[in-house]
Parts: C-alpha cells; structure tokens; sequence
C-alpha cells in the first residue's frame, strides 16, 4: 500500500480510539490531502447565517482574503509570533464589532492559540489577560466560545486539539493559558498540503515539538493508559518523517505523518500532561524569545536523561516506540535518546542553552518562571532550586 494511504487508514484507527476512550477532542477531525476544499461548505454549516472571522498570519492573508470571496466576513492577518495580551485583546476588539458566527484559524499554533482565546473573548467582556492562569481573576467564562475551525499550517504543536491559548504577558515576563473546555475547536481540518512549503528551521522545530510533546505524555506524573496507547503508536512515524520533511520538504507522506503526529500530540497534551522541558521552554520563551519548538528540541534529551529513574518503564517503552523497536530493552533508553540527539544534530537544532550565554542571574529568573502547569506533571518533582541546578548543566 502506498505510504500516504497508509497515513491516512492509520489516522482513522487512531480517531477511533480517541472517541472509544473517550478523550477531550475536536468534535468532528477531518484529516487528508485535499480536504481544505471542505472548509467553505463546513463554515457555512457552522456560521449560522452571521459573518466568519478569520484569524491568520500576514503571510497567509492572501488565502484569507480569498475565503471572504465566498463567505462573508473579515480578516485579522496581524498573527506574527506567539501571541501577546495586545494581539489577543486588539483581534477580539474587531471580533466583538463584527459579532461573527465562526471564528476560523488559519496557521500555526500561534495563529490558532489567538483563535481560540478570540473564539471566547468574542462574547465574553474583559480582556485576554483576566483570564490567563495565574494573572487574571476571571475563573469562568459566562457565555460559551464561539464554533471554531482550526486549520493547521504548519506539523508542531497539536493546538488544534487543544482547548488553551497560550499567551505572553509581557508585563509580567511570563507565558501563561487561558483554558476552558469550551476552547476546544469545534473542527480539526488537517489538510497535509497546507504544510509542504513550510520553511526548513519552522519544520524542525514544529517536529521537536511534537516528539517531544508524544514522549512527555507517556512519562508524565499525570499520564493515562488511552493517552500512551495513543502515542506508542504514533512515535515511530516521527523518526523517520521528521528529518525526511527537513530534507524534502515536499514529501507529502512525511508531511502526512508529522501532521498527524502533531495532531495526536495535541489530544495528549488536552487529556494528560506534559513535564519540565515543557515547563522551561515556557519560561525561555517568555524571557528569551527562544521559539517553543526549538526550547522543546534543545531540552528534549537532558530532560528525559534528568528524569529516566523516576520512569524507567515508561520511558523505555516510548523511546522503544520511536525506535520502532518490538522488545522494551533498559538499552532503549540509551539509544533512544541518542538518536533524538543524532536527530537534534541532523536538523540543526544545538544539544544545550550554551549559545544563549545565559548568566547567573538569567538561569535564576527561568528557574522562576518555569513552574507552570507543564512543571507539574513533570516525573521528578521540581522547584525552582532543583530547576536551576538542572539549567546549569546545561548552560
Ligand atoms: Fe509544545
């Protein structure tokens, strides 16, 4: 059978399974090459007669503007980097004067993250930053979020599976949430010929991610059996497709299986938790502008050699999975993570912070700033002390 349909089949057994579980989702996750042709005839279905607001990044807005060619609305193609309480706040204020029935993402996890926190704001006062765990003091949302469409660009970070925006609050040098269950997109369209012309360092660091998101789901304190089943088998199609979307980039079955990789990681993030390399990459992201895939793919492999003893087990049979290995063998461990540094090396990803000449002061402040909720689920319980002695090792 050709690899792309292999994709495809193996896409629907894993839905299967995300539905007989049970699990957090899209309610409704359509996934194949060409399927962004659905997305009209779906918005209208969702938008009840009002106008769509579609969300994207400046690049993109030509695509977006076509849409609105054929279904009445506007655009806010202002999504550049990961998103910021102004960005968030400015897309709502438009979102609110339109009053749309839809909101669309079209993008990365950036572009969908502004999405879904414009998918609530649009019907809900205040602004972003009231909501945002650990700063606001808003705990509900009084109305529910708007339908939303969430089309994936780019293979990373699975947001399209996730009902939190991740948000920067300058003012207070940190990334936080906002999450409530109806943040959900109610659609996941993933269309896998979206993401052939990602460029090259967006590819890599997207693909970190989601190793990284499938193994910290399997060893996370806060891990469940239908997540790591999830996982286990959806390791092994990143080994191989992660570098051979980096070398070719039009490889639509490469593309294919990231896509879907990054999906699935997305509902095991939404049902499970992530651990530490999560946990800091928010704080190096927050205070050093370090992109949250390339932290995730830089952390990767000192955090999962930081934490082996506290899940051998567990560890050993994710890196097995990703190695494609049938025997869970102590060895696995070893040669698993060397490989994700030999992959680290291929893609051109560095194995340490040391290029970020970060001082004392710097490694303090992440040590700080990184026990979100990620740091939580981490196997290994951490604070800020055992944090920083970890960042020294590697700084
Ligand atoms: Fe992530």
């Amino acid at each position: 059978m050709h690899d792309l349909q292999k994709i495809e089949q193996q896409s629907k057994k894993l839905v299967d399974e995300i539905r007989a579980a049970g699990l957090k989702a899209p309610a409704r996750i359509i996934f194949g090459v060409g399927v962004f042709a659905q997305l009209e005839k779906l918005a209208r279905e969702l938008a009840g007669g009002k106008p769509v607001f579609i969300i994207t990044a400046p690049f993109l807005a030509p695509q977006a503007e076509a849409l609105l060619r054929v279904l009445p609305g506007e655009v806010f193609a202002r999504v550049e980097g990961e998103p910021t309480v102004a960005l968030a706040d400015a897309a709502a204020e438009q979102a609110r004067r339109l009053q749309p029935g839809l909101v669309i993402s079209l993008g990365g996890g950036s572009v969908m993250d502004t999405g879904k926190a414009v998918a609530a704001l649009a019907v809900n006062p205040g602004s972003v930053r009231d909501y945002l765990e650990g700063l606001g003091q808003r705990t509900a949302l009084a109305a529910a979020p708007l339908p939303h469409i969430a089309v994936p660009t780019t293979a990373g970070t699975g947001a399209e599976a996730t009902r939190n925006a991740v948000i920067a609050a300058p003012d207070a040098g940190v990334k936080r949430s906002m999450r409530f269950d109806g943040m959900l997109p109610a659609v996941a369209l993933l269309d896998p010929a979206l993401t052939l012309s990602v460029p090259r360092a967006a590819t890599a660091a997207g693909g970190l991610d989601t190793l990284t998101q499938l193994l910290e789901v399997c060893i996370s304190a806060k891990r469940k059996p239908a997540v790591t089943a999830l996982a286990l088998q959806t390791l092994p199609l990143v080994r191989n497709a992660l570098p051979a979307c980096c070398e070719h980039p039009e490889n639509l079955a490469a593309r294919s299986a990231m896509l879907l990789a990054s999906f699935i990681s997305g509902v095991g993030l939404a049902n499970a938790g992530l651990a530490m390399a999560h946990g800091i990459s928010a704080a190096l992201g927050a205070l050093h502008g370090v992109p949250h895939g390339l932290a995730c793919g830089i952390l990767l492999p000192a955090t999962l050699r930081y934490n082996r003893s506290a899940c051998e087990p567990e560890l050993a049979a994710a890196l097995a999975s990703f190695l494609n290995e049938c025997t869970v063998a102590g060895a696995s461990i070893e040669t698993g993570i060397a490989e994700i540094e030999r992959l680290q090396r291929q893609i051109g990803v560095p194995g340490d912070l040391r290029h970020l000449r970060l001082d004392a002061a710097a490694l303090q402040k992440i040590a700080a700033g990184s026990m979100g909720s990620s740091m939580s689920g981490n196997p290994l319980p951490m604070n800020p002390e055992n944090t920083l002695a970890f960042l020294q090792t590697i700084s």
